[in-house]
């Protein structure tokens, strides 16, 4: 298969590139928009796609699928920055899925729980969107731009996905809580928020078993788990052996984050184990993985 994934530089991006390298038949192309080192042998290329010619790309390299990845997909720097968000998480999906219809290619979109109010908890394929933040405003109007199109798109909804990987875009929370407890830090951590925290190799391989079967429509690809922030960060912490007393519980009303954070997004994933066989690991074994990498 002929893959295009977008993001390269980020954890998700990363990961799906490394897991569909495991795959000899694979011919991986990569975008970012900055050059960073990686081991992985792709055909990288930089590229802002806010200002490219995405009909262009498509046309050239003519993949069998997209996975795109790339977003502003922190929901404060969309808070801070919407043109910018609105560009690159709303304007460039919907180009990138109009090209997608027009060449020919099964395009996989990265959704968010954080299209979520977080009210209900245990979301479903089903249930409706209602963002609290910018950024779940953006990708609610990008699902909707592919979902109008009915070019046969998946997309894919996750939550938190935390993993290893050199040279990150941006680190994740668990890696957050390594680095601060490490050093000695102490770090604050929301006890009200609720997730199914994503080992971002089951999302990499979730997401390798649509681009095979291309199964159009909404996955939710996350953990099998739903847990508080502050649980994940404490048991990160008592893995690594670190002082979990740096852990400072807070309420989300009291942490200085510009974009409003829903309380429980956490996600079901029963079409997915029904439809994609997909079966997530346990959190407690994908952080003695990340053990593997820090040290
Ligand atoms: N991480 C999570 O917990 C999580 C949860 C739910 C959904 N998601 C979704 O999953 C996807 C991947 O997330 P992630 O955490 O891997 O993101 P990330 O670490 O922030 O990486 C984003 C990637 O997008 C690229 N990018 C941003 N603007 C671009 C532009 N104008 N042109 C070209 N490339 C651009 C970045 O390239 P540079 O680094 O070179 O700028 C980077 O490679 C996103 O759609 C995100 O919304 C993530």
């Amino acid at each position: 298969m002929k893959i295009l994934v977008t993001g390269a530089n980020g954890l998700v991006g990363r990961r799906i590139i490394r897991t569909l390298a495991q795959d000899k038949e694979n011919l991986i192309y990569a975008t970012s928009q900055k050059k960073v080192q990686f081991d992985i042998n792709t055909n990288f290329f930089t590229v802002n796609l806010v200002y490219s010619d995405l009909n262009q790309l498509i046309e050239t390299l003519n993949p069998d699928v997209l996975i795109h990845c790339a977003a502003m997909a922190s929901p404060d720097a969309c808070e801070a920055d919407r043109y910018s968000a609105y560009k690159i998480n709303v304007e460039v999906t919907a180009r990138l899925a109009a090209a997608c219809r027009d060449y020919g290619a099964h395009m996989i979109f990265l959704s968010s729980d954080f299209i979520f109010d977080g009210n209900k908890g245990n979301y479903t394929e089903e249930d409706i969107p209602s963002p609290i933040s910018y950024y779940g405003e953006t990708k609610v109007e990008a699902e909707k731009s592919i979902l109008d199109l009915n070019i046969g798109a998946s997309i894919v909804r996750t939550s938190l996905v935390f993993g290893y990987d050199e040279q990150l875009a941006r680190p994740n929370i668990v890696l957050r809580v390594i680095d601060n407890l490490k050093k000695g830090k102490s770090f604050k951590v929301p006890i009200d928020q609720f997730r199914t925290p994503t080992d971002a190799d089951d999302l990499a391989k979730g997401i390798f078993g649509l681009a095979q079967k291309k199964l159009g429509g909404i996955y939710n690809i996350s953990g099998g788990q739903r847990i508080s922030v502050y649980e994940l960060a404490k048991q990160v912490a008592l893995a690594f052996g670190y002082n979990d007393e740096l852990l400072i519980p807070v309420k989300s009303v009291d942490l200085p984050e510009p974009a409003k954070r829903p309380l429980d997004s956490g996600l079901n994933i029963d079409k997915a184990i029904k439809t994609l066989n997909y079966t997530p690991t346990p959190l407690a074994s994908s952080i003695e993985r990340i053990k593997d990498h820090i040290r």
